[in-house]
């Protein structure tokens, strides 16, 4: 094998090959999988060794914690301490794209929660994965399955595009129903949660759960440049490698203005004459489908030769606010 070649095999999810799965996971091996908001890259939770491994593939910051995956409420209690609010938004959305910062139990190591005292807890909802984590028996970490600072993959082939050469194992589910990554909300304190990223589950939903207004946190500080542990990768944005610029509309007469080297991404095919760079996330600009197609379309516009893409807002809120975050982040210089 040349040293350039992948060392990743794509798995269909067959019994025996989530059989197989399971045991690399148990002997503490990396498997990317398919969850409905974006791919993650999982380990044994429990496992700090295991877990380590996520980090150096990824060439993610240790300050930086993960997201453990469970199957069942009795794992929630297994990793967590969860209060009812929790349990009250549990009932309502899992399995399902919404992650709970809660206080930890001593189980999870200091790795997965970033030496916190808390972990992020998320019960996912693709099928697949759901079966594997059933075969697996523990909890798995799993942050999205993209080298530090690119495009959360959606696909099977996008993780194997980025991480390749770093992981042997990709189960493919699919593309993500969703295509962006859960709603975190931390309830640390449940009579004032905060929402640290939004989602597919909107600030409106767990408010209306919880009878509570729901504010805006941050996540653990931006990790110090100490941290890399894959010098180089830090210099990416989080976001493509080609600039990015927003606008909260888009329209022919400004892409008629650019060159060759402008990509134009609007929410919907723009009617009208379609000469040039002219694309869209979403035929008819349906948010859902907006977020689905979000990083596969940035992903595929890198990959051509364009010097700037101009990306049109998603306008509205609930999902529209998910989406527009990852635009920003994707367009904010490092
Ligand atoms: O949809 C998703 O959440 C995907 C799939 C794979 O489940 N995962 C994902 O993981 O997006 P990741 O690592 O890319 O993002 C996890 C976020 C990070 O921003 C991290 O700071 C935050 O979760 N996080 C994890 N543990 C935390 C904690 N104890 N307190 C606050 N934030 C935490
Ligand atoms: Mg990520």
């Amino acid at each position: 094998m040349s040293p350039a070649a992948s060392i990743a095999r794509i798995y269909r999810g067959t019994p025996p090959n989530l059989a197989k799965l399971a045991r690399c996971l148990q002997a503490g091996e990396l498997v990317a999988v398919p969850t409905e908001t974006v791919y993650g890259l999982a380990a044994n939770a429990l496992d700090a060794k295991a877990c380590r491994k996520i980090f150096m593939a990824k060439g993610r910051p240790v300050e930086d914690p993960l997201i453990v995956h469970i199957h069942s409420l009795t794992q929630l209690f297994e990793v967590a301490k969860p209060n009812d609010a929790a349990l009250r938004l549990a009932r309502e959305f899992w399995p399902g794209p919404l992650t709970m910062v809660l206080p930890k139990k001593n189980c999870v190591p200091g790795i997965v929660s970033a030496g916190l005292s808390t972990v992020a807890v998320r019960m996912p909802a693709h099928p697949l994965f759901r079966r594997l984590l059933q075969r697996v028996g523990v909890p798995l970490a799993a942050p999205s399955a993209n080298q530090f600072g690119y495009v959360s993959p959606t696909t099977a082939e996008h993780v194997r595009t980025g991480l390749g050469k770093k992981i042997r194992h990709i189960l493919d589910g699919g593309p993500c129903a969703i295509g962006v990554e859960s709603t975190i909300v931390d309830l640390r304190k449940p009579r004032s949660p905060r929402l640290l990223r939004p989602g597919a589950i909107t600030r409106e939903q767990v408010e209306a759960v919880l009878g509570l207004k729901v504010r805006s946190g941050r996540t653990p500080s931006a990790p110090p440049k100490s941290a890399q542990v894959a010098p180089g990768l830090m210099a990416q944005h989080y976001s493509p490698r080609t600039p990015v610029t927003l606008r909260s509309r888009l329209s022919l007469k400004m892409a008629a203005r650019g060159t060759a080297k402008d990509a134009w991404v609007f929410q919907a095919k723009p009617r009208g004459e379609l000469d040039g760079n002219i694309f869209w996330f979403d035929l008819h600009g349906k948010i859902e489908g907006v977020a689905r197609r979000l990083f596969s379309t940035l992903r595929a516009l890198d990959a051509g030769k364009f010097k700037r893409l101009h990306v049109e807002l998603a306008p509205g809120e609930g999902l529209a606010t998910a989406i527009n975050d990852r635009l920003r982040r994707a367009a904010a210089k490092k």
